[in-house]
């Protein structure tokens, strides 16, 4: 076993968990994967990829409120996200992220 320190400043998860199509409410059933895909794009196209992980999670348990995303070390979970969101999440879960 390696054990090292985590080299981002904030890690984003955004849950992409996919249930049947008659089965309950998944995020990715309402967008979550192309929400992932764009704010990973977004966080890229700033330069931020090294200090804050846009990543994919299974089932944050809040599936009828969806799509979600966690932020953390932020402690803030977004829920009914949409596209026309990102802008301003992005904004919030950059401001204070320190590059260098
Ligand atoms: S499917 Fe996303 S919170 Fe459950």
């Amino acid at each position: 076993m390696e054990k090292q320190t985590v080299p981002y400043e904030k890690i984003v998860f955004v849950c992409t968990n996919e249930r049947a199509s008659d089965g309950p409410p998944c995020c990715a059933g309402r967008g979550a994967v192309n929400i992932h895909a764009s704010l990973k794009a977004r966080v890229k196209a700033l330069g931020l990829g090294k200090v804050l992980r846009v990543s994919k999670s299974g089932c944050q348990n809040r599936c009828t409120l969806g799509p979600n995303i966690m932020v953390f070390p932020d402690n803030v979970w977004y829920s009914g996200v949409t596209e026309e969101d990102l802008d301003t999440i992005v904004g919030e879960i950059t401001k204070d992220v320190v590059t260098e």
